[in-house]
């Protein structure tokens, strides 16, 4: 194979980058926030690359984006010990706040970090490579989730500020802070996925601690301050560091009440173990996923290779939603893989400013070797890379590779390639698709491409007992974020969206009282006085 000539020009010098993109130069960030304070680290720093690269006289070079603090477990102690005190046992002002008030918490930080906005997208371009396109929808989208979340919010205290009468019982119940939230997000969504769990812990009435991802963790340094300013201080601890130092101490303690974090299911469980009072942890995991795209034979082709290519592809790959194996029909296989060629073609890489840049470098350390590794497995037991230029790479970038015919026999069959490599399996018989997914580890989506009705409505009903949700002619995906979002197997622990997020975070309480004369003018004079916070019928608007 040559080496296709757009690599030669992939990655710019430092003059071609658009001044607006510049960066203007590394950020030594030492700052992490514990009780309302932002301190100084002043210990070791971990180096963060980005995943450009810039062309130079001698060669490629990584582009060096700063550091960022490598707390101890100590300092993480801290960060816990005052989420404890904030919480006070559910007795500190925020677990304890109306509804009404933590609310406006939550709007003033939204205000504020909407004005950051331009520096935490071009961070998200050169941290973790996702395209400007990409990268402003993650950060427009997260408001939208806050604003959702808030409305969400309103209309559950609505209906919470009603009595209710069952069997001679009164009763009101409300849903009340459950305690310590820790969230983790991930490196693919680093903004995104980490604060559809921190917002709702947080407008609940928890208190956290919050760690970023792996990568992309600069560009929550614009919103620190913002944190600092919009919450009581200890009701949001920002640290840093390697998870195995610092979070290992923190789930060891047994302070955790909730444990939100989306990566895989091994570190899931490893930290989950550490927990010396399992009953009091509860957990919100969104973890790996090998969602299978199914093509029959009876299909609108071009639209299945669409949502393919897509599904297969966008963000290079890297969304746990990702279409990660596609079984085509024996029949329509060939046509499949030529038009899903030629559509891959008209992907352009480039640098995730650019405009239409659709396939952008890796940010995760190894990565390129991983999937060569990959390929190498599948291409030694019988599969052929099938697109031009499949599986080329310079630096951090790896071109897309097409596999087929894949078998059950490679690596890429069962592992989660979270990157750019499709693997395609022919098939006759549906049994072995159907098979694939019943003994699969793990359950969170699969997509359906045909248009018979016969053959689509049973398979909907053998799959709707395997993973969270099916697509018809149509990519995997967790959007539209009011839908449940969950998997089933080693993909997930509960479910998340606007509405169950609140529900996670939070557990039901309920005053209740025999409806006996005298019961009822106690609690009508606690009303009229306005005596509880809990017990009241005021209505948010
Ligand atoms: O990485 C997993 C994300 O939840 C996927 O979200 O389907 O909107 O890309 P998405």
């Amino acid at each position: 194979m040559t080496t296709a000539a757009f690599l030669d020009s992939l990655f710019p010098r430092a003059t071609d980058i658009p001044p607006a993109y510049r960066l203007d130069g590394p950020i030594e960030q030492r700052e992490y926030l514990v009780d309302g304070t932002l301190h100084t680290w002043p210990g070791a720093l971990a180096q963060v690359r980005s995943p450009v690269y810039l062309a130079g006289e001698h060669g490629d070079e990584q582009v060096i984006l700063g550091s960022t603090p490598l707390l101890d477990a100590t300092t993480a102690l801290t960060a816990l010990d005052a989420a404890v005190r904030a919480y006070d046992r559910g007795q500190g002002a925020w677990p304890t706040m109306r509804v009404a008030e933590r609310i406006g918490h939550v709007q003033a930080f939204l205000a504020r970090m909407r004005q950051q906005r331009e520096a935490v997208v071009k961070l998200l371009m050169w941290e973790i490579g996702k395209n400007l396109k990409d990268s402003e929808k993650e950060f427009d989208r997260t408001c939208d989730y806050i604003t959702d979340t808030i409305n969400a919010l309103k209309e559950l205290d609505r209906r919470s500020s009603r009595f209710e009468l069952e069997q001679d019982t009164l009763g009101q119940i409300r849903r009340v802070p459950l305690g310590v939230a820790l969230c983790m997000g991930p490196y693919n969504y680093p903004l995104n996925e980490t604060f559809t769990t921190l917002i709702p812990a947080l407008i609940m009435g928890n208190t956290v601690v919050f760690k970023p991802a792996k990568l992309g963790v600069l560009l929550i340094r614009p919103l620190l301050e913002a944190f600092r300013d919009s919450f009581p201080a200890g009701v949001i601890n920002v640290i840093y560091g390697s998870g195995r130092e610092t979070v290992s101490a923190l789930m060891a303690s047994g302070k955790v009440d909730i444990f939100a974090f989306i990566g895989t299911n091994k570190a899931a469980s490893d930290l989950k173990k550490l927990h010396p009072r399992p009953h009091r942890l509860r957990a919100a995991l969104g973890l790996d996923a090998k969602n299978p795209g199914i093509v029959l034979p009876d299909v609108d082709l071009d639209n299945a290779v669409n949502e393919a290519v897509t599904g297969a592809l966008s963000f290079n790959g890297q969304r746990c939603t990702a279409l990660k194996i596609l079984f085509v029909h024996e029949r329509v296989v060939e046509q499949f893989i030529e038009k899903f060629n030629r559509k891959l073609a008209s992907l352009a890489p480039g640098m995730p400013w650019e405009t239409g840049a659709a396939l952008t470098p890796l940010p995760e350390a190894g990565k390129v070797d991983y999937l060569q590794g990959l390929v190498a497995d599948a291409v030694a037991k019988g599969a052929r890379v099938v697109n031009e230029n499949g599986g080329q790479t310079r630096a951090s970038f790896f071109y897309p590779a097409v596999l087929y015919p894949v078998s059950r026999d490679m690596r890429v069959y069962q592992e989660e390639q979270f990157g750019p490599v499709v693997p395609i399996v022919p098939y006759s018989d549906l049994r072995t698709v159907i098979d694939y997914v019943l003994e699969s580890d793990f359950g969170q989506q699969l997509s359906l491409f045909g248009n018979q009705a016969s053959e689509i409505g049973p398979l909907v009903d053998t799959f709707a007992n395997q993973v969270g949700r099916i697509n018809l002619n149509a990519q995997c995906q967790r959007g539209p974020d009011t839908y449940p979002f969950n998997g089933r197997k080693n993909s997930a622990e509960g479910t998340l969206s606007v509405h169950d997020a609140l529900r996670v975070f939070s557990i039901r309480t309920l005053v209740a009282t025999k409806a006996l004369d005298g019961n009822k003018a106690l609690l009508s004079e606690i009303l009229r006085n306005r005596d509880s916070s809990f017990l009241t019928t005021d209505y948010l608007f």
